[in-house]
This record gives structure tokens, sequence and C-alpha cells, in this order.
């Protein structure tokens, strides 16, 4: 196809002062060039004012306002769903090789930027320089990712053949699809969902979180530097009372690709379900939600690397990511070591500053920190803490730090077992021997990621076979799929299982025609 072979984009080494210089000077140039500012919505390919603003502030210290937003109103949702619908008669009719260009431009263009689209998110979200480094370098991924899959998904696919008839079966575009995102992976996720449904043929309302609106912006304004025409993708942002349920219910809207939380992915796919008048089409949605991602480690295991998969995936970015690890399920034998070790490699972690690259930065609001607070509450009672459960001492900053903590001898009935928490709070669990820990594992009605330990071949078949998730990882942590290779998304409650990333990702965007022609 003419743009083999792909190579994963590799992260930056901030142990060399000369890299962590540049990202310095990335935060003094974000700060110069966008605090401050107000964006603008994009509809129709125009900049436009919508009723009101909103600011963003910064997680690391809230008295920082960061920039300010655009509220739409609901007439300019009805005017962005007209001309995504307008957009759409066009780049549906595009050369795959022209989509396909664009994405490995915009590709260049963000290697271009990376320090920069760091800054920004780490601002906006509070991951910190590896962490934000990481997304980035998985956009660039996306853009490359895609740019194949066009081209693969417009040859269509064989069928068997008959002897009186020339069938082909081609696929072809939806129309407008909505991607709705969440503040976690302001870069990759939202930029995911805009190239499922850009690649495949459609046009995008690309509403991003409320938290994270800058990290988008600059994406759907690269992506249109890099060739995109302008009404492809129309940038919304604004309150969930106008660009939550009348967006989902609005029959214009022909897909919904949203990533977040289970609540609101349930909400979206049961109102998605109902035809509104002048709707000609079922909505298609796909709902990728949350997780309570299981490590296993075996008796056989080697401990010392599981611990430090461990530590790193539950609390990397606070534990803030659908694929964080956030129960340990170990043999016995094992159990209390391996406990030991990860409390030992967890109290080393620093909390402070993500824009000074601190192991442990804020989580991304007071109210999700009360909403960690009232687990650690409750669990103080039912299971052993261990470490952490704390606030830590911040300063003067203004901001919502919570402690890495650990819990354990979690019952697995205990809420600490079964909810989604998101946060830096991680649960031990006992198992009498390694198929117990399996079962344990299983018992969560999400299913995204799970990591499992072990060196016994037996057991790893075993494993492979019978551990209910969508993304397994072997011997490795549970966090940080990459584009192309591990194609991301759960079972269960963790959703609808759309694989971003994946060789069936664009399937979810298009609908297949088959044409039977006699001669
Ligand atoms: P959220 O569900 O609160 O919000 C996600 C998006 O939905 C936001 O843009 C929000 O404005 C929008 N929204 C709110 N109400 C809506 C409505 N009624 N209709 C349509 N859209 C609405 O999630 P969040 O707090 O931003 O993100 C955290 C959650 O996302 C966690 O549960 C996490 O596990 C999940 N997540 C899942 C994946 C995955 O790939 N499975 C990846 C990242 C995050
Ligand atoms: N794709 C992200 C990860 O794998 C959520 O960690």
């Amino acid at each position: 196809e003419g743009l083999l072979p792909f190579e994963h984009e590799p992260y930056h080494t901030f142990q060399d002062e000369a890299v962590a210089a540049r990202q310095r000077d990335a935060f003094r140039a974000v700060r110069e060039a966008y605090v401050g500012r107000t964006f603008p919505l994009i509809i129709a390919g125009q900049d436009a004012q919508g009723g009101g603003t909103f600011a963003v502030r910064n997680p690391a210290d809230t008295r920082e306002t960061l920039w300010h937003f655009q509220n739409a109103t609901p007439a300019q949702l009805n005017e962005a769903v007209a001309a995504a619908q307008a957009a759409f008669l066009e780049w549906r009719r595009t050369d795959p090789l022209q989509r396909a260009s664009i994405f490995k431009r915009a590709a260049e263009l963000l290697r271009a930027r990376r320090m920069e689209f760091n800054a920004v998110m780490t601002l906006e979200n509070g991951k910190n320089w590896a962490e934000a480094d990481g997304e980035v370098a998985e956009s660039v991924d996306h853009f490359e990712v895609f740019a194949r899959e066009t081209l693969r998904w417009s040859q269509g696919k064989a069928v068997y053949p008959m002897p009186d008839e020339h069938v082909t079966t081609v696929y072809e575009p939806l129309g407008v699809v909505a991607c709705i995102s969440p503040w976690n992976f302001p870069s990759a996720i939202p930029l995911g969902m805009a190239l499922g449904a850009l690649a495949a043929g459609n046009t995008v309302l690309w509403k991003p979180a409320g938290e994270t609106p800058l990290s988008s912006y600059l994406m759907a304004e690269l992506l249109f530097e890099a060739g995109l025409p302008r009404g492809a993708v129309q940038f919304l942002t604004g309150t969930d009372d106008v660009l939550g349920d009348p967006l989902v219910d609005h029959p214009g809207v022909r897909m919904i690709a949203f990533t977040g939380s289970k609540e609101i992915g349930c909400r979206i796919y049961e109102r998605a379900a109902r035809v509104q008048p002048g709707q000609r089409w079922l909505k298609r949605v796909i709902a990728e939600m949350g997780g309570k991602d299981p490590t296993v480690v075996c008796a056989d295991a080697d401990i010392e690397a599981a611990a430090t998969g461990i530590v790193q995936a539950a609390f990397g970015y606070s534990g803030q990511k659908c694929s964080a690890c956030s129960r340990v399920i170990a043999e016995d034998s094992v159990y209390d070591d391996l406990l030991a070790r990860v409390t030992e490699k967890a109290r080393a972690l620093k909390v402070g500053l993500p824009e000074e690259n601190a192991a442990i930065g804020p989580v991304i609001h007071q109210g999700s920190a009360d909403r960690i607070s009232q687990f650690v509450e409750a669990g103080r009672t039912t299971a052993r803490l261990v470490l952490g459960g704390d606030t830590p001492d911040t300063g003067e900053r203004v901001g919502a730090y919570v402690s890495p903590t650990l819990f354990a001898d979690v019952d697995p009935a205990d809420p600490l077992f079964q909810q989604e928490i998101f946060g830096p709070v991680l649960t031990f669990t006992r198992a009498r021997d390694w198929e117990h820990a399996i079962e344990l594992a299983n018992d969560s009605e999400y299913g995204l990621t799970a990591a499992f330990y072990s060196r016994d071949p037996h057991k790893i078949a075993v494993a492979r076979r019978d551990l209910h998730v969508g993304n397994l990882y072997i011997n490795r942590k549970c966090t940080g799929a990459l584009s192309g290779t591990h194609a991301f998304g759960g079972y269960g409650m963790s959703g609808t299982n759309a694989k971003v990333g994946g060789p069936d990702y664009l399937f979810w965007f298009l609908q297949t025609k088959t044409v039977a022609q006699r001669y």
C-alpha cells in the first residue's frame, strides 16, 4: 500500500538534560502563547462565539486560570449538525489516498510540536512529562495507523465468487459522527475516535471534555493545517445540558463514538436507541467505558518484576486510567512478599507538581478527590490500610492531591474490589491458588485490562483462555497500549469492545454494500 513499514513513535528521554530543557522551554512558550486567551467554536469552517464562556484551570494549582472556551448554544448545535451533514457530501467522496496523505502530513506536523502538546496536556489535566509524552506519541501513531487503515478498508473484501455474477463488497461511510471524549486522555482518545470517523469518510462533531479542551482544539487545528477541509470537523465545547443529551438525541447524528464513564456510556446507549422524529436510521453507538483491572501474581512469578509493573500501572497518572491496575490478586505463598515490595515502591513515589515532572500529581478536581476519599474512609473499616489514605502536604498549592493508597486483605464483595475508584487506590486480595486467583480476577462487571504474572506455560495458557478481558498482558503491566499493536477495548461493562488502534476499528464507522452484477 506504499506506506509500510510502520514504527511506533519513540518516547523522549527526559533524563537527558537537553531534552528536559526543551520540555521546560515548551511550558514557557505555551504559557506565553495561550494563557489568558479565549478560544472559539468551529462551525461550518468558521470560528464562532458561543452564548458565554467557561474557564479552564490548572488542576495542579487551581488558582491559575489557563484559558477560556465557549459554551455552544442549542442553535449552534443545530448549525453544527447541519454543517457536518453538508460537509459529508464532499468528504465521503474524497480519494482514500488523499485522506491518508492528510493523516501522514498531520503526523509530521505533530512530531514537530510534541513538546508543546505535552505541555498543554500537563497544564490541563495534570499528567507528568512522561505520561503526557506517551500519549502524544500515541497520537502520532494514530495518524500513521489510520493512514494505513484508510487505504486497507478502501479495498473492500473478497467474497466467494459465482460463475454468472460479478459481486463486490465495499465499505461506505455512515454520516455525521459525534465523538465525545473524557479528560484523562485528552489527545489520543478524541483523536482516535475522530480519525476512525474521518478515515472512513464520515464527518465529525468533536466534543472534548470540559477540563481539557485546548488539547483537542490544537489537534483539530493541526488536522486543518494538514489539509483536512475545515467543514469535516465541527469543534464544540460547552455544557452537558446542551452538548450531552441533545447531541445524542439529535436526529441528524448517525453515530456516537463515546469514551468515558459507565454511567454516561449506558445513558448514551439507551437514549440513542430511540428513533427521533425525522431520523432515518438506527444510530450506531460505540461506548468505551470504565475498568476495575486486576493483576494476578502466581507463586512462580518474578515477584520483583510484578511489583514494578503493579506500581507503574496502579499509580501512574494517579491511577486515573481506565486501564490502571486497581486490584492485585496474589497466591497465598507470595502475597506478603509482593505486598511488602509494592508498599515500599509506592511509598517512594513523590507527590508534587506535574509541571516539574513529579511522579504523582493531583487528581483532576476536588469532586474526584472527595469521591476517592469516600472509598478510602469506608475501606478503613472493611480492609487493612497499609499505605496512604491521607492528603499529602503540597504547601501553598490549591489542588486535589491524594497520596498513593494501598489496602490489603480486601474482600471480593467490598466496593473497593468492585467499583471503579479512578484514583491512586490499590487493593490486595489473597487467593488460595492460581486458579482461584483467575476466578477472583473475573469477579467483576468490568473486563478491560488484566496483567498475569507467571513463568509456567500451562498457567499462562489457562489465563489466556479464561481471563475475561479485552486486553490481557502476560508478565508486563496492564497500561500503555500502543496504537496499531494493542487494539484497545474491553469486555462486559467496559464497553462495546470497538478496539481503537486495531485492525477492525474502522468497521464500526462503515456500512457494507454488496453489489451483484450480471452482464
Ligand atoms: P464522563 O463519562 O463523566 O464524561 C465523558 C464525556 O461525556 C465528557 O465529554 C462529558 O462532557 C460527556 N457527557 C456528560 N454527560 C453526557 C450526556 N448526558 N450525554 C453525552 N455526553 C455526556 O467521563 P470522564 O470523567 O470524563 O472520564 C473518566 C471515565 O472514562 C472513567 O470511567 C474511565 O474509566 C473512562 N475511560 C474509558 C476508556 C476506555 O477506553 N475504555 C478510556 C479513558 C477513560
Ligand atoms: N490506552 C490506554 C492504556 O492502555 C488507556 O493505558
